[in-house]
């Protein structure tokens, strides 16, 4: 069965900025639609998303990535197989022809490639996470779901990117949302006592009127103990510091408090946190140009603590390899647009599984009603997922995704749960 037909078209994300859609349609009318979604706090290999940079609204429109879909993408593709995801990715690949997929876009190729593959598993009558599974058990991701939103996603009101919960005494991916949910309320309660509450960041997580990075860490943990929860227990705390935001050259600067240290430094504080707080995972501890301080920072926590490369290994296979030979970081955040094709994410995927790395699909501060990552997390069996906060309907519709995966009649053999959490080395 081959591909008929292949649009692309600008749709909106959920910062109301401009994204790419691509929809592929098969000879026999089964079709699929690719979303792509957008970062604030990119890592500097990803690859590259192409915007217009003109006047309009705000250099971010994208005729130039729908123009290379239509004129060069669409072209290639037609007459091909659908279920060929590794041929079709290798073509696009080939035809952008740059090593950070900048001619064409990474948007147009992201998008183009998950289009094809929710097309292939629509013309095997498969919901996308089955197809993706190939008969292989798999179970529903551990969530890590953000409360308090910071850094690049909140006016860099604190320095903090993500700071998150996860229900690490949850049963069920339904029972990680009903107790994130109670935590969610109860910070926001505890805001609103304190006179801090003004809304929500990007990602839905609550706007962080803080004075400290520490008084979020603090807030979280009440949160915790005010929904009925033992903290470390059954609810435990996640960063995301994003240190490539405020940390370059070995040298970090923490607006809020004024401060500015070195590696060593900075990481003593982290090291400090996690002894003071229930936390079981952090995200880029350092900055994506620190190698030595994440190998460091590994060194000295890896052993009891998951510690997650996101800007440093960009969803790339090769990056992740030399990580494991210098013993930086146990796990991998695995984002779609940062590689650019689904195979390359798979790929990078894979080798953090083969090495004994945890993996957590993500997805990005600016989304859209897409639910494809849901599927991917549980379909390739990664055993966590981010998608930010527990509000606002992007963030909302892949969480409401989960719950219906696990309880349709056909559901997957079960929830990952805490045990997906990385360890070691
Ligand atoms: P971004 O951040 O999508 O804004 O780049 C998400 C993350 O750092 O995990
Ligand atoms: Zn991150």
């Amino acid at each position: 069965m081959t591909i008929h037909s292949l649009t692309a078209r600008r749709i909106w994300d959920s910062r109301g900025r401009p994204t790419v859609e691509v929809e592929v349609t098969n000879e026999d009318g089964s079709s699929g639609i690719g979303i792509a979604p957008a970062g604030a706090s990119r890592g500097t290999r990803e690859a590259v998303e192409l915007r217009d940079g003109d006047a309009r609204f705000g250099g971010l429109d994208v005729q130039q990535a729908l123009r290379g879909i239509e004129r060069e993408i669409a072209p290639a593709l037609l007459g091909r197989d659908a279920a060929d995801q590794a041929g079709i990715d290798a073509t696009l690949i080939a035809l952008d022809g740059t090593p950070n997929k900048s001619r064409l876009g990474g948007n147009a190729l992201v998008a183009t490639s998950l289009a094809v593959l929710h097309a292939a598993a629509a013309q095997a009558h498969q919901p996308l996470w089955r197809h993706l599974a190939q008969g292989r058990p798999v179970r529903l991701p551990l969530p890590q779901v953000q409360i308090f939103g910071g850094g690049a996603h909140a006016g860099r009101r604190v320095d903090i990117q993500d700071f998150m919960v996860i229900a690490t005494g949850a049963r069920s991916f339904a029972e990680a949302m009903e107790m994130t949910a109670e935590v969610y309320r109860a910070a926001g309660a505890l805001m609103q006592e304190r006179g801090a509450l003004s809304g929500v960041a990007d990602e839905g997580g609550w706007w962080p009127n803080f004075a400290r990075n520490e008084d979020a860490l603090d807030t979280l943990v009440a949160a915790i103990e005010k929904a009925g929860y033992v903290p470390g227990e059954q609810v435990a705390i996640a960063l995301d510091i994003a240190a490539s935001e405020f940390g370059h050259g070995g040298r970090y600067r923490l607006a809020l408090e004024n401060q500015e240290m070195d590696s060593n430094a900075f990481a003593e504080r982290l090291l400090r946190w996690v002894d003071r707080y229930p936390i079981v995972s952090i995200e880029d501890p350092l900055a994506e140009d620190d190698e030595a301080g994440l190998v460091a920072f590994t060194r000295a926590v890896g052993h009891r603590l998951q510690v997650v490369g996101d800007d440093y290994l960009v969803t790339n296979a090769t990056r992740v390899r030399e990580a494991a030979r210098l013993g930086a970081c146990n796990c991998v955040l695995i984002k779609p647009n940062q590689a650019g094709t689904v195979t390359e994410t798979l790929a990078a995927l894979r080798a953090a599984q083969e090495l004994g790395y945890g993996t957590i699909v993500s997805a990005r501060s600016g989304e859209t009603e897409d639910v494809a990552i849901v599927h991917l997390a549980t379909g390739w069996n990664a055993g966590q997922l981010k998608v930010g906060s527990f509000a606002r309907s992007e963030r909302m519709a892949k969480w409401n995704e989960g719950i219906r995966l696990e309880t349709r009649p056909e559901a997957p053999s079960g929830f990952a749960g805490r045990t997906a959490l990385a360890r070691g080395r």
